[in-house]
């Protein structure tokens, strides 16, 4: 895709605050550090049009953008994170549960894992409960450029046992070498059928 305007359109925590269009909507998830952010960046080519950070916590609300006006991207904070305070990580799965149940234009979420880490039961969690909201999810194992070739295909092998998926259905991702960018894109489009 063509990446011709990326617009921030606002930070939200409840429904009333989620902007009102209706373009095709999808969003990114995953423990705190993962690289979320940066893989919004590197699908957009841009360097820091969503705020990354090296330490996890750095995004706390769902933030919305939208690509040529045309596709909404939603960046949702991480999960997982033991050094936030208990009263943010009790805010944030009712937070992104009702993003998941409410948002009417979501068509799909994509999932990251750190390829280095096997699956989590917050990760399988994740997936049975999307599956039985009916949302479709793109797995995502991130930050393979940490890993040989022959590690990240042993690590995909892995995930694709653990969630019970084809290898084909798990992205080998990295923002520093871009490798698996193109394929996200096509499956983007894939899930909102242009
Ligand atoms: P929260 O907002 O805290 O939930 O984190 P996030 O998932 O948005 O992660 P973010 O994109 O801020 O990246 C976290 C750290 O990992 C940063 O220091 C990034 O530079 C680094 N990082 C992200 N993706 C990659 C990658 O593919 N490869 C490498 N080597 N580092 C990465
Ligand atoms: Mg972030």
């Amino acid at each position: 895709m063509k990446i011709r305007a990326v617009e921030f359109i606002k930070s939200a925590v409840k429904p009333a605050h989620y902007p009102e269009y209706d373009f095709p909507e999808i969003a990114f998830a995953g423990r705190s550090n993962v690289g979320k952010s940066s893989l919004i960046n590197t699908l957009i080519n841009r360097k820091d049009m969503v705020k990354t950070s090296s330490r996890p916590g750095c995004t706390q609300l769902i933030n919305f953008f939208l690509v040529n006006e045309a596709l909404s991207l939603v960046d949702l904070p991480g999960y997982g994170y033991a050094k936030v305070s208990k009263k943010i990580r009790a805010q944030w799965q009712p937070m992104v549960e009702t993003y998941v149940e409410t948002r009417k234009n979501l068509l799909g979420l994509i999932l990251l894992m750190d390829i280095r880490r096997d699956p989590g039961k917050e990760e399988l969690d994740m997936v049975r409960w999307l599956e039985t909201n009916q949302m479709p999810c793109l797995l995502i194992l991130t930050k393979a450029d940490k890993l040989s070739k022959t590690k990240q295909l042993k690590q995909l092998d892995a995930a694709a046992s653990a969630f019970n998926r084809d290898r084909n259905g798990i992205v080998l991702f990295s923002a520093k070498t871009r490798q698996g960018r193109q394929t996200i894109w096509d499956e983007i489009h894939n899930l909102i059928d242009w």
